[in-house]
């Protein structure tokens, strides 16, 4: 069957919940992926970072493979040999007392809501049912109705009303706002993306996320970082609160903690957080089985020893050096914008246009995939393991396409 017809395929008999670029893909490798006519693609979504390892890393197939064979899902109904061994490992990583495990990231986040609410009540002594949790404007974590009671994205909760109550929205970025909200004591976190990245790889200012640390500190609020997406070592350190003074109580982390490989999601706090939760009062019946376990310990391995961290720092400056001055005389691009290998074109046209869908149907004909996050904005996100001279031959075929537009 061709791509026509893989495609046709889909559209009868899967839900139509979803608009994919028109490439029908059977293999990857690294940064590459190749469809079913056997043309080769750099892979600049890296499935919405959650492949910063490469495609089909050999060390984590390998780690899935050889626990799949021995014991994949014992539910939390019993113990097994793998999982404390697997917390002590990500807990040591990542420097918290305690990790809760889960399996997507819409889950991480749930749970993180679920143990701020518990603390708020618990150590904050907020009213019963009376806790807020305070969301930053443009936020994504998920589709859950939860996530899309946070969200002030029409297409995500337009016709899916009633919403959770205890939700609130704050500007991005706005520091002062934050703090007005957060003199409620009925305020249990403050939930953040470092950088946000379905909004459109919108980074915030220096200083912003040790701002937000600083004033839950000081009103006794719970920090929460959202890193599913900038974690693990996507924007040049391991996570992109690390750049600055700005450990969150939570922390909640999912897509590449597995390189692709499993959906996993872990969710990471001290005790005095953590162990509010209490036996029975939240789980999940994947969450913590020992094939997760093993290929999440196999993927951050990976991330330590390849350094992919550094590699997306030099490979990232790279990207948005070349990129702004190559384009500098093009009127069609606004803005390159991004952190290590989590970055995006603005491009000079209104969100409701197709110029970003067009552009990157032009660059899947060149040989690279990508994918808007809005009308006017592509994110270039490809695995951290790409190298110079391949950024430079992926970045030869973005110049190419974007003054293909600029002269239109
Ligand atoms: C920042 C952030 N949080 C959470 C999620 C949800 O993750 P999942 O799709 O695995 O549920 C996403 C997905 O794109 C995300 O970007």
């Amino acid at each position: 069957m061709d791509s026509k017809g893989f495609i046709e395929l889909e559209n009868q008999y899967g839900a139509h919940n979803y608009h994919p670029l028109p490439v029908v893909l059977k293999r990857g490798e690294g940064i590459y992926v190749w469809d079913v006519e056997e043309v080769k693609y750099f892979d600049f979504l890296s499935a919405y970072s959650a492949v910063n390892q490469g495609h089909c890393h050999p060390k984590i197939i390998k780690s899935l493979v050889d626990q799949a064979s021995v014991l994949t899902l014992t539910s939390r109904a019993f113990h097994n040999n793998i999982l404390g061994d697997y917390e002590r490992f990500i807990t040591k990583i990542f420097g918290y007392d305690k990790v809760l495990p889960m399996n997507t990231g819409v889950e991480g986040g749930e749970t993180a809501n679920k143990l701020a609410r518990k603390w708020g009540y618990l150590k904050k002594g907020i009213p019963h049912n009376q806790a807020r949790i305070v969301f930053a404007k443009g936020n994504f974590w998920g589709r859950t109705l939860a996530a899309i009671s946070s969200s002030d994205d029409p297409s995500s909760y337009e016709g899916f009303g009633p919403f959770m109550p205890g939700y609130d929205l704050i500007a991005y970025n706005d520091l002062k706002a934050l703090e007005h909200e957060l003199k409620d004591p009925n305020v249990a976190a403050f939930m953040v993306e470092p950088i946000q990245g379905e909004a459109g790889v919108v980074v915030p200012d220096d200083g912003y996320l040790a701002g937000v640390r600083d004033l839950c500190t000081k009103y006794n609020v719970l920090f929460i970082a959202d890193e599913v997406q900038t974690g693990i070592a996507r924007t040049g350190k391991m996570l992109a609160t690390d750049f600055e003074d700005a450990r969150p109580d939570i922390l909640i982390l999912g897509k590449a903690i597995s390189g692709g490989v499993y959906p996993v999601s872990a969710v990471l706090a001290d005790d005095e957080v953590m162990l509010c939760i209490k036996p029975g009062e939240h789980g999940s019946t994947f969450g913590g089985n020992p094939l997760a376990c093993m290929v999440v310990k196999a993927a951050l391995e990976v991330v330590i020893e390849e350094g992919l961290a550094e590699n997306a720092e030099v490979i990232g400056n790279l990207f948005r050096d070349e990129l702004r001055s190559r384009l500098d005389d093009c009127k069609i691009i606004n803005l390159v914008r991004g952190k290590g290998l989590l970055n995006a074109i603005v491009i000079n046209d209104t969100e409701d246009s197709t110029t970003a869908w067009d552009m990157c149907i032009s660059l899947k004909n060149k040989g690279l995939l990508a994918k808007p996050t809005h009308g006017n904005i592509i994110r270039f996100a490809p695995p951290l393991v790409i190298k110079r001279d391949e950024m430079l031959e992926a970045l030869d075929i973005i110049e190419e396409v974007i003054r293909e537009y600029d002269n239109k």
